[in-house]
């Protein structure tokens, strides 16, 4: 999709579908943009008739003219006072779903004025794009979908080729990671999440580094290798590098829980836990490998970046994990595996170590770690976790400027309690109140007290039921677009 934002105004603006945004309070007077198209008296009566109001989420298809535009939609933006970023998001969403099927050009005039016209323009185009995504790699007779090829953005000035440049990476790093997630578990193995992954470190110029079995357990990974030991199909530890040119001023590492299906384990998925849906729990990782992509076309300075993801199965053969195992993670640390079903900390604590050994400033981790996050926050917003304030505020600021949603969530420390084992250093599972909270200290265990670690529990925000804004129903590619923004902008000092 090619974005253009030269076009001053209405007046003469040519094109296939027109989009124009409105506000609740005095819809009359804005009206008269519309003058050229439509006399503005008749178009208020009739829209009063049809009881468009400019409500937040309205819609309002007109009339097709005898001449161009083909669709004219009006979009309602809600209130005036309130209007945020995320209006436009949702209102460009909305418009992008009802012109698909339309070819040509799409205009949107929205009411710019009370925003910083980059961050605008990013956030419709991104909205745009990102909302009409369609998985058609499982169907055998795909149709392809038909859409407007061009995006202008009416009366915004800005230099495009600039916005094109961000934002074509970036959502093909979010699409890509919605395909990771789509993908069904026959298909996307830990070999193919390795090969995807190699061929994005190739074609981005990466270095890449893929860790055997063999290798894993040369490194001692045995919390990790554990989990995998129950499948039939090979573990794969993936790490990317990206390396600025010139200078590094920063080194950072983005994890992410990369287990291609979860059965359970012995601890096996049973009623409604939903265990047909547990391909998803590679959401992580899918993150971290769009991630890599986007970031590896828009080479960002100053910052080296690790993208390190323990993948595999999580299954139940003759020689899966008992329940009560213990196994030795690489840094010597004993856990006694009390549920098979917590083992997403058991691969990240393993990935978590080797990501410390290389002596970032900064490690963020994404999991689709545990239902109890899903319970506390739905899904729409993720869990935050952070060893350091700046971090969080770093990581909070990236993801409001996208529209992903976070919130920030306590270490408590007396809850560290749940996790003390009879036998071990430390048991996988605490009890189920707190349940996010306790995972979330499980990982703390395995950082470096002088790196500063931040830990996304998105088991909620990776898929989406019904459409939802931005998102189709689906995989959404949630965590690209904050990681994107924390490694590229030089907002933080770690
Ligand atoms: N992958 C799941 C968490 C999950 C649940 C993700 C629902 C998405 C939606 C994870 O491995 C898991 O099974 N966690 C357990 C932990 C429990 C055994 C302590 C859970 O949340 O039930
Ligand atoms: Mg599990
Ligand atoms: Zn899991």
């Amino acid at each position: 999709m090619q974005i253009c934002l030269n076009q001053k105004d209405l007046s003469n603006w040519s094109g296939s579908v027109l989009v124009v945004g409105f506000l609740e309070k005095n819809l009359e007077k804005q009206l008269s943009v519309l003058e050229g198209i439509y006399n503005p008296e008749l178009l208020s009566k009739y829209l009063k008739e049809k009881d468009f109001s400019a409500k937040s989420g309205e819609i309002k298809k007109l009339d097709i003219l005898e001449n161009s535009p083909e669709k004219v939609l009006l979009i309602g933006l809600g209130k005036p006072e309130e209007l945020v970023l995320d209006d436009l998001r949702e209102g460009a969403a909305l418009a992008a779903r009802a012109s698909i099927g339309s070819e040509g050009i799409i205009g949107i005039l929205f009411p710019w004025e009370t925003f910083d016209s980059t961050m605008a323009a990013k956030a419709v185009a991104e909205s745009i794009r990102l909302s009409i995504f369609k998985d058609i790699r499982f169907n055998s007779d795909p149709k392809p979908q038909k859409f407007p090829q061009t995006l202008q953005l009416i009366g915004l000035s800005e230099t495009e080729n600039n916005i094109n440049k961000e934002i074509n990476p970036i959502c093909s790093g979010v699409e890509l990671a919605r395909e990771l997630v789509g993908s069904p578990p026959n298909d996307l193995t830990p070999s193919a999440l390795a090969a995807k992954a190699v061929e994005v470190a190739k074609e981005y110029g990466l270095k890449y580094k893929i860790l055997e079995r063999k290798d894993c357990e040369k490194n001692r990974m045995g919390a990790y290798l554990a989990v995998a030991q129950g499948s039939d199909l090979e573990p794969k530890f993936i790490h990317l590098t990206y390396t600025p040119k010139g200078e590094i001023k920063r080194r950072i590492a983005m994890v992410g829980k990369g287990l291609t299906f979860d059965s359970g384990g012995y601890n096996l998925k049973v009623g409604a836990a939903q265990i047909d849906m547990m391909k998803y729990d590679m959401g992580g990782s899918a993150a971290v490998i769009g991630a890599a992509r986007a970031i590896g076309e828009l080479s960002p300075n100053n910052t080296e970046i690790h993208f390190i993801v323990a993948a595999c199965e999580n299954m139940v053969n003759g020689s899966a994990v008992h329940p009560g195992d213990i196994v030795t993670a690489s840094n010597g640390k004993t856990i006694e595996i009390n549920n098979t079903d917590a083992e997403g900390r058991l691969t990240l604590a393993d990935a978590l170590i080797y990501a410390c050994k290389l002596k970032p400033n900064s490690i963020v981790d994404l999991a689709t770690l545990t239902g109890a996050c899903v319970i506390a926050l739905g899904d729409e917003i993720a869990g935050l976790w952070a060893n350091n304030d700046q971090l969080a505020e770093d990581l909070q600021q990236a993801s409001t400027l996208c529209g992903e949603k976070l919130w920030r969530m306590p270490l408590q420390k007396s809850y560290k309690e749940g996790l003390k084992s009879m036998l071990a250093d430390v048991k996988n599972t605490g009890p189920r109140a707190g349940g996010s909270i306790t995972a979330a200290l499980f990982l703390q265990q395995f950082i470096d007290d002088d790196i500063s670690w931040a830990h996304l529990d998105i088991a909620g925000t990776c898929w989406a039921d019904k459409d939802r804004g931005i998102n189709p129903a689906g995989a959404t590619g949630y965590g690209v677009r904050t990681l994107v923004n924390w490694a590229c902008n030089q907002i933080t000092n770690a």
